[in-house]
């Protein structure tokens, strides 16, 4: 083991760009699939992670929206969240502040409350029994209208103490963040912090839309950003941190290679570049596997990769004192390795 990796498998972790959808490992979508009397239109494991070659973005949705269609009762939303939690205890990931898709479910006829339920078990039993934090974050499809957000947000609204925030994903081009600036408007009234999927596929546009009319805390993906120098430099000054995906980008042709990835780039900027896994089930690796990827494609040093470790909690919504603590334990664990 080189001394990045171990260092890499030392530091306590957290992760901010999670879809727990995007958990779905294909042997639990059979499972599912097996116990709701679902038909999958592949006949095995193997046939499933054959698919999973996408061109862009929209070709991996298909499959991921289509996939979700095996998470029926309560019980399947708490199994998959569990299967991730445990993970993140595998991979020494203490905090974890994830996206649910409602309206992915809510269209199909599941009810809003099943799908919370499901996830919020889990991450109270996670919390109790794995001792890793998290928040939950209700990502609206931008695909849709912004009247379906507004009608998803009225289903939330009982349930907004189990809430902590609200995002943007889906189809990202052709549906700008201005689209549904009365939505997150509304959000803010709630009280609700908010990120936004940006400048993953669309142009930095989009990155600028979500900073002055959704009004973010987070930019999700962000790395086409650096198309744009003026950009660069707000988001440099504000520390805005942006929940880079490099497995992500890759699978979904963002970049040829990871050794391509300005991952790099985006940190010698200034910028809070976080690093996550976005969807693990269909883009080969879960977030500690995206930072040994990175480490060994990009040759990250000893420095770089606790800078982005800290920049996660630095970015995350953890107590400011949380976050103080967890910083101080990563300066200690790399100080043994001579970081
Ligand atoms: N939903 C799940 N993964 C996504 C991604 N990478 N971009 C936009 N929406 C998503
Ligand atoms: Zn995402």
């Amino acid at each position: 083991m080189t001394q990045q990796e171990a260092l890499i498998r030392a530091l306590p972790k957290v992760e901010l760009h999670l879809h727990i959808e995007g958990t779905l490992e294909p042997e639990m979508m059979f499972e599912l699939a097996r116990r709701n009397g679902v038909k999958l239109p592949y006949d095995s494991v193997e046939a499933v992670r054959k698919a999973y070659d996408f061109s862009n973005l929209q070709s991996f949705l298909d499959l991921y929206y289509a996939g979700a269609g095996v998470l029926i009762t309560e019980q399947d939303f708490y199994d998959l969240t569990w299967a991730y939690l445990k993970r993140c205890q595998a991979d020494n990931v203490v905090h974890t502040e994830i996206f649910f898709d409602p309206q992915t479910h809510t269209e199909r006829g599941i009810a809003f409350e099943t799908v919370l339920a499901g996830i919020r078990r889990a991450l109270d039993d996670g919390r109790a029994q794995l001792r890793i934090s998290s928040r939950l974050i209700m990502s609206f499809l931008r695909h849709l209208s912004e009247e379906d957000g507004f009608r998803t947000l009225e289903m939330a609204r009982p349930h907004l103490d189990r809430i902590d925030g609200v995002g943007l994903d889906s189809s990202e081009v052709g549906h700008p963040p201005s689209k549904f600036a009365r939505l997150f408007a509304e959000c803010k009234a709630l009280g609700l912090p908010r990120v936004a999927h940006a400048g993953e596929e669309g142009p930095p546009e989009y990155v600028w839309e979500a900073l002055d009319l959704l009004d973010v805390c987070r930019i999700d993906h962000g790395v086409r950003a650096l198309e744009d120098g003026k950009l660069v430099e707000r988001l440099a000054e504000t520390r805005m941190p942006l929940t880079v995906c490099p497995f992500s980008n890759v699978k979904l042709r963002v970049f040829d290679k990871l050794s391509d990835h300005t991952l790099r780039v985006l940190l010698q900027k200034g910028l809070c570049a976080t690093v996550n896994s976005d969807d693990p089930a269909y883009f080969g690796g879960y977030v500690q596997d995206n930072y040994l990827g990175c480490a060994r494609e990009l040759g990250l040093s000893g420095g770089e990769i606790l800078q982005l470790v800290k920049n996660g909690f630095e970015a995350s919504w953890l107590e400011e004192g949380e976050r103080g603590w967890w910083m101080g334990e990563c300066d200690i664990i790399a100080e043994k390795f001579g970081v």
